[in-house]
């Protein structure tokens, strides 16, 4: 995954450092190299290099543009075709260097393009299938066709996904936007400005006013000004719709805080209180699919797939029916010819744009002739996964830009839970008094999170402190936790590059424990539910073998804190109405500590190594 953000004006604006300040919104899409190109007096200024942008931009002066610029474009590369190298960074050019071309996504039929090209004569100065681009549609406007029709020809041979931004050294009044299968935003100040971004936060400190380009589209920029096309009738622009983004702009900013990663914590109350609100009719209609479901399924990749877990076992407490949650890179290969007619499937992605979510949702879509419900939980308006879903709701976390996901993890559990309180409804499973008992619980999570918030920094930069030489963890529970226990050990891993594994308490026994010496850290997750007693048991067990043990328990436990080393309260009441959301109010605990083991091992939790916040590729 990659990023791209590039602007045309008629104004006398500070054009280089609005694409710098833009291009670095966009960094959490990958971060190992950077590039931009401004178009002026009818030639391209390539400025590019590996590294992060800072870096690239302490050399090179990424903001620097000849005088007068009117068009700029800009990219951020998570590396897939060839190394993070400043040859292979974007933009890539033509032959005559009169065509740029920035690109995120993956052109699978670049081999065979390639060979083509180079019959032709064509030189290529990358390992990259991006530079395919620029060259094809060089080979178009030779036939002497205008700029727009030769991008048009040109993605009629391109087999993959791609969001690409185009310019053109002698077409000062045009900026070319193509999408297929990778997130393209247009923003616009009418009269003025129009952008064009891989991700609204690019923008959203200009204008509010957007149209998310679908699958197949281009649009044509000119200053304050935008056309809309199929790419393959170019002769009549489109009506499309626009949207106007409520996220404040702070959302898309660090706002005094080191990192996005802490500062979307600490957005996680109020985060949680939009989410409270979601439409009750919407809700319903979830819950009532549900209960006429045969099969259900619930799919997602990483936290979201953890999300999933957590709300899956709430869901199924009201709804006593099986809810299998797989893997959305498995879904296909799992399921096969299993998947049968009138199953329902809930895909959850924060950015509705991970690939194997949506083509795992395709694939059913298509196994089953449409006969299968989606019902779809997203962060992002508009993105690629609502297009392929029958319902969506829309969690409102705001913009989440640290790579680790945090605040949005809590929004999808929670939006879970209210699908699931809403069957515990309809169905009247429950007395009047137990359910508000429930959404006393699930309406106190913010306050909780935030109380925990407020009280316990100290605590976890000190456990944290302690745990340092330590490489091996486990975050060890059981029941629902188990699913807090693999996303706190997901934290761990990405950002703070320590190994851990997150399992259920039970389990660890067969096999496991065998790694358990004096001093191995072992953080048991242990909210007053049905399984208090038995992890207790493994506590114990664990503690007998040297085990350094850390508890998350609630504020008035006594007995596994008895056998604690260290203990982390969660200032939420004892029962068991409280303990069902413990998913969403014990996590951020474990993200806490994943965010100062980063710091105190000295990486930067925004920017962990090797990923990307969006896997747009297989
Ligand atoms: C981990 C993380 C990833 C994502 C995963 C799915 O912190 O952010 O594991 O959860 O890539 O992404 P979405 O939810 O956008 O489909």
């Amino acid at each position: 995954m990659c990023g791209i953000f590039g602007l045309i004006t008629n104004q006398d604006i500070e054009i280089g450092k609005i694409i710098l300040e833009g291009i670095k919104r966009l960094e959490y899409r990958g971060y190992d190299s950077c590039g931009i190109v401004a178009q002026h007096n009818s030639k391209l200024y390539v400025k590019k290099d590996a590294g992060k942008i800072n870096e690239i931009h302490k050399r090179l002066k990424l903001d620097e543009f000849p005088f007068g610029t009117k068009l700029g474009l800009a990219h951020t590369r998570w590396a897939t075709h060839g190394p993070p190298t400043k040859i292979n960074s974007h933009p890539h050019l033509d032959c005559n260097e009169k065509i740029a071309v920035l690109h995120n996504g993956i052109l699978e039929n670049f081999f065979e393009l390639k060979e083509e090209l180079e019959r032709k004569g064509h030189i290529f100065r990358s390992e990259t299938d991006t530079e395919i681009f620029p060259h094809l549609i060089e080979e178009y406007m030779k036939t002497g066709i205008d700029f727009k029709f030769a991008v048009s020809e040109a993605m009629k041979r391109c087999k993959g996904a791609y969001g690409l931004a185009i310019c053109h050294a002698e077409y000062p009044d045009q900026i070319i936007v193509v999408r297929k299968e990778s997130p393209l935003v247009i923003g616009l100040e009418e009269g003025k400005t129009t952008y064009c971004a891989s991700d609204i936060p690019a923008f959203l400190p200009y204008t509010r006013e957007c149209y998310i380009l679908d699958d197949n589209e281009m649009a044509v920029l000119a200053a304050g000004y935008v056309d809309f096309y199929d790419i393959d009738n170019l002769t009549n622009p489109k009506e499309k719709e626009k949207q106007i983004i409520q996220w404040s702009i702070d959302a898309a900013e660090k706002g005094g805080y080191k990192h996005f990663m802490l500062k979307e914590i600490y957005e996680e109350p109020s985060a949680m209180r939009r989410t409270l609100k979601i439409s009750k009719e919407t809700l319903q209609i979830f819950a009532r699919i549900l209960w006429g479901a045969k099969n259900i399924y619930i799919t997602a990749a990483g936290t979201s797939y953890y999300a999933c877990l957590a709300g899956k076992f709430i869901i199924t407490k009201f709804l006593h029916k099986y809810i299998e949650a797989i893997e959305c890179s498995e879904f296909q290969t799992q399921l096969g010819d299993a998947l049968q007619e009138d199953s329902v499937i809930i895909a959850v992605s924060q950015s509705g744009e991970t690939v194997d979510t949506i083509e795992a949702i395709r694939w059913a879509k298509e196994k089953l002739k449409n006969n299968v419900k989606i019902l779809c939980i997203t962060n992002v308006v508009g993105s690629s996964l609502t297009r392929y879903s029958d319902y969506v709701i829309v969690t409102q976390a705001g913009p989440e830009i640290g790579v680790a996901a945090t605040k949005t993890y809590c929004t999808q559990v929670l939006t879970l839970a209210l699908i699931g309180l809403e069957i515990a409804k309809f169905r009247k499973i429950l007395t009047k008094e137990e359910i508000d008992n429930y959404y006393h619980a699930l309406n106190s999570t913010p306050d909780i999170i935030e109380t925990f918030l407020q009280e316990n920094i100290d605590l976890i930069k000190d456990i944290v402190k302690n745990l340092d030489k330590s490489h091996n963890f486990f975050y060890l529970a059981r029941g629902i936790s188990i699913a807090t226990a693999r996303e706190g050990g997901l934290k761990l891993k990405e950002v703070a590059c320590r190994f851990i594994e997150g399992y259920s308490a039970a389990h660890a026994k067969h096999g496991p424990i065998s790694l358990v010496r004096e001093g191995f850290p072992i953080i048991f997750i242990a909210p007053p539910d049905e399984t208090y007693e038995r992890l207790l048991g493994n506590v114990m067990e664990f503690k007998a073998r040297g085990g350094m043990i850390i508890s998350v328990v609630v504020e008035d436990d006594r007995l596994i804190t008895g056998f604690s080393h260290r203990t982390i309260r969660i200032p939420q009441p004892s029962d068991k109405y409280f303990s069902l959301f413990s998913p969403i109010t014990f996590i951020p605990a474990l993200q806490l500590l994943s965010y100062y083991a980063a710091l105190k091992n000295g990486l930067d939790p925004d920017q962990p190594l090797n990923l990307a916040k969006t896997v747009t590729v297989h």
